[in-house]
């Protein structure tokens, strides 16, 4: 008998998860696109291709899902852009397959409660987060001691202060282990990204923040680590490519095959891990303080790296003004809590303004 398709709406589909999605979906008899979505690139090849009638470039994407009415969002637009789209599929129950850290960590609070509401699934496919959905799955949460996020370090993991001081936008994109937008590499190389991870950890998962530990681990094979209260610890290991997540998310739960190969142990692999150098990368520490404090401190602390990240690489600053521009932001930013979408909106605006302005003395 045919296995009916999963309709799939594929949010963000020209970057780099959006290809590696479409890739996926190709290769899949039981996973179809029904909806593609861009920032600015054109999709009518694309949506011919695929048959798609339902496509927006840089529009509502709340509309476009209301129009096509997918099995499955997969939300791998860049940036608080992707905010909307997290919020229509948790509201509406619809399965979200998310990549847009941005959104949770943005729109936490709200998109929790949505969720709640909505009572759908919410599959991570950052690796990390996929890795600890894994490692959960079956288990009761009193059951977990605390959750481990694996960090490459990006490229800049053995420099000093005063090296990072004059490091260059293409030094910056350079990632030793994964391939990605220009983006989240930049997020990668200044720890925001492992920030960003540790609150999008924080609602996906329900774990407090004392109790999410990041290590710097360079080689990113192992994804993530589970503490029981036992004393056990489970982890995810595997080749660093984003395949595999999406894969996961997309298909879940029959977990489909890849192309990927299996881990080769015997060809060698060294695991090491170590702390992070919170006096390189303080966008790590103020992530974790925006967390902490809640509201809308998380939101803040996204938009003003947005604005900071986009500027370092219209070469307007330096690598370490990123940080320094953040921080300022969230001392001036009010934090208080959203309570609907619009007041979120404003906080993001707000935060975007302060770092607008500062660039703009600088
Ligand atoms: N890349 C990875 O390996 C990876 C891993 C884990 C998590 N993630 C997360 O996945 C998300 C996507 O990352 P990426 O690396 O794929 O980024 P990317 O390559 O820069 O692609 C971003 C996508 O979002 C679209 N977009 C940009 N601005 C938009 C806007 N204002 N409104 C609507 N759409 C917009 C882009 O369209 P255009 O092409 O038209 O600009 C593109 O399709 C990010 O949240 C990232 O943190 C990525």
């Amino acid at each position: 008998m045919a296995t009916a398709s999963k309709r799939v709406a594929l949010l963000g589909a020209t970057g780099s998860i959006g290809r590696q999605a479409l890739e996926v979906i190709e290769a899949s008899p039981t996973l179809e696109v029904c909806a593609l979505s861009s920032g600015s690139q054109p999709l009518d090849d694309l949506a011919a291709a695929h048959g798609v009638e339902h496509f927006e470039v840089g529009g509502d994407l709340a509309s476009l899902l209301d129009a096509a009415e997918p099995d499955l969002v997969l939300n791998a637009v860049v940036g608080f852009a992707g905010v909307g789209a997290t919020l229509w599929a948790l509201e509406h129950g619809v399965t979200l397959a998310l990549a847009n850290k941005e959104s949770l960590v943005a729109a936490g609070e709200l998109a929790v409660a949505a969720w709640g509401r909505g009572g759908g699934l919410l599959l991570p496919v950052d690796s990390e987060h996929s890795a600890v959905f894994q490692c959960l799955e079956g288990r009761s949460r009193e059951t977990v001691d605390s959750v481990v996020l694996t960090a490459s370090g990006g490229p800049f993991r053995n420099r000093s202060l005063d090296e990072l001081e004059s490091v260059s936008v293409e030094e910056a994109l350079a990632h030793p282990t994964w391939s990605m937008g220009p983006k989240i590499t930049i997020d990668s190389a200044t720890l925001a990204n492992k920030g960003l991870e540790l609150i999008e950890a924080h609602f996906l998962f329900g774990v407090p923040y004392e109790r999410i530990e990041v290590v710097v681990h360079p080689t990113s094979v192992v994804h993530a680590i589970v503490r029981f209260r036992d004393g056990a610890a489970l982890a995810h290991l595997g080749y660093p490519d984003m395949r595999v997540p999406i894969s996961f998310a997309l298909g879940y739960p029959d977990r489909p095959a890849t192309p990927i190969p299996s881990l080769d142990l015997a060809a060698g692999m060294t695991l090491e891990f170590r702390a992070p150098d919170l006096g390189c990368f303080p966008l790590l520490r103020l992530a974790r303080e925006a967390g902490v404090r809640g509201g809308t401190y998380p939101c803040a602390f996204n938009a003003a790296n947005e604005v900071a990240v986009a500027a370092f690489l219209d070469g307007r600053i330096g690598f370490l003004d990123i940080a320094a521009l953040v921080e300022r932001a969230l001392a001036e930013a009010s934090g208080s809590a959203a309570t609907d979408l619009e007041e979120l909106v404003e906080a993001d605006a707000e935060a975007r303004r302060l770092t607008e302005g500062r660039l703009a003395t600088a």
